[in-house]
Order: C-alpha cells, then sequence, then structure tokens
C-alpha cells in the first residue's frame, strides 16, 4: 500500500511538472470551457484484422435544452469519422422530455450510416425510459435494454448485448453495451469479449492515469477507467459527450471507436 501510494505520488508529481514546464500531452486534453472544441476518437482495437468490425461506442449525450443541436451536429460528425459498422449509443441521451424529438432526429441521422442500438441511463429513466425508446425506434434505432441484436460483418456475427440481458452471449465477438460501469464487477465473468460503459464522464479532471484508472476521479468512483482487461474481457470507459457544467480538464469529450 506504502509503495502504491508513492507511485501515486511520483506520477501526480510528474503529471504536474509537465504540465508547468509546457509538455503536457496535448492528446489528453487542456482545459475545455464549452463545447466548442471537436470530439475526441478514441480508439480501441480488440482485432488488429484489416477488416475487423468497427464500432462506435457513444454516451452521455445529455441533450438539453438550447444545445442539442449543436451536440448533435459533433456526434453526427464524429460517427462519420469512424466509418462506423454499428453505433451504439450508451444512455443518459437526453436531459428532458423537450428533447425528444431532437433524440429522434439525431438517431435518424445516424441510422443512414449504420443500425444504430440504444440502452438508456440513469437521466433517461428520470424523463421515461419507454419514451426515450420510442424516441430511438421511431427514429429507426434498435432498443437493447433488456435483448440483443447480431450485428454480421463479413462472416462473422457481433453481437451486442444490452445491461439487462439475461442469456448468456452468442455470437463470434460478445459486446455488452452498458451505461454504468458498475456493471463491470458482475459481467466481467460472464463471457463478454467487450463491455462498454460511460456515466462517469472520467470525472471531468483528470490530474494523471495510474493502473488504467482516472485520478482523482477514482478516489470516489472506482471504476473510473478508460481501458482494461481482465481474463479475455476488455472493459471500455467512455468520457462522454457533455455535461451539465461544461468546464473539463485533460478529460477529452469522446466517441469511442473499438475494433472487434
Ligand atoms: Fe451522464
Amino acid at each position: 500500500m506504502r509503495r502504491e501510494l508513492h507511485l501515486c505520488l511520483k506520477v501526480f508529481t510528474e503529471s504536474v511538472f509537465q504540465i508547468q514546464s509546457g509538455e503536457e500531452d496535448l492528446h489528453a486534453g487542456p482545459l475545455e470551457i464549452g463545447f466548442n472544441a471537436p470530439l475526441l476518437v478514441r480508439e480501441e482495437r480488440l482485432s488488429s484484422c484489416p477488416d475487423a468490425c468497427r464500432l462506435a461506442y457513444v454516451s452521455d449525450i445529455h441533450l438539453r435544452g438550447g444545445r442539442s443541436g449543436h451536440i448533435a451536429k459533433q456526434v453526427i460528425d464524429a460517427v462519420c469519422r469512424c466509418a462506423a459498422n454499428a453505433v451504439l449509443l450508451g444512455g443518459d441521451l437526453i436531459d428532458s422530455s423537450s428533447e425528444l424529438d431532437s433524440l429522434r432526429a439525431l438517431v435518424k441521422q445516424l441510422a443512414r450510416f449504420a443500425p444504430v442500438l440504444a440502452v438508456g441511463g440513469n437521466h433517461d429513466s428520470r424523463v421515461g425510459t419507454s419514451q426515450v425508446c420510442d424516441a430511438v425506434q421511431n427514429g429507426g434505432g434498435a432498443w437493447i435494454q433488456n435483448g440483443s441484436v447480431d450485428v454480421r460483418h463479413n462472416s462473422r456475427v457481433i453481437s451486442v448485448c444490452g445491461p439487462d440481458f439475461a442469456t448468456r452471449p452468442t455470437g463470434d465477438v460478445r459486446v455488452l453495451c452498458a451505461h454504468n460501469p458498475r456493471i463491470w464487477k458482475t459481467t466481467r465473468h460472464a463471457g463478454y469479449d467487450l463491455v462498454l460503459a460511460g456515466h462517469l464522464h472520467g470525472c471531468q479532471f483528470v490530474a494523471f492515469e495510474f493502473r488504467d484508472r482516472l485520478f482523482p476521479g477514482a478516489v470516489f468512483y472506482p471504476y473510473n477507467y478508460l481501458s482494461h482487461q481482465f481474463g479475455a474481457t476488455r472493459l471500455v470507459v467512455s468520457r462522454g459527450i457533455s455535461d451539465l457544467v461544461p468546464i473539463r480538464w485533460r478529460c477529452p469529450r469522446e466517441v469511442v471507436l473499438c475494433y472487434v
């Protein structure tokens, strides 16, 4: 424990020193106030095949009055850059029922690129899960909260399951599309190749990364990971698209492009 604390302090000190000396890793993202910076497309490779299936995971869009149009444009631009074979929406899609039409329109636009599969988050539950589900389906997407969809890619089947899917996943590649990364505790032994989650927004401020987790957020939220491998299963946690208070430091807003 003492050694780990020492390592933490060392990584933190080096991180601060780098920032003060102007050597900050720009990929990590500087201070961002507002939503002007384009979304980062972060790549996660589970397969190095040239014909790997490309899954764009988009979490925590949080459409809300006054900014839905701008955020939707940024999501469409990022998904377009991904050249995705499927778009997975990871919950917290809207913050109020006034944005149901915006969500439907966004799903309709995304469905022009690739099949759209969606699950809900805690904010969607507050609005009403059935209303959010209807908006996704009316836009041409599939609601997979307690189901699964097989995405066929060349000769392979990519099974994408929702967080309440009760059956053991099948398919050549098994993907769990979830919202809260707490699900990792019960699903890391469940036979998935990839578990996708969001919810934490990276905690918006990142001083340093240690053992796959972002600090200081991970002190309070132990699942504040970026990417973490356990046996044959990879956990990928997105830092999300937008926040209630739009201030971030070294925590870029992002779409995660997974090669499976
Ligand atoms: Fe969220």
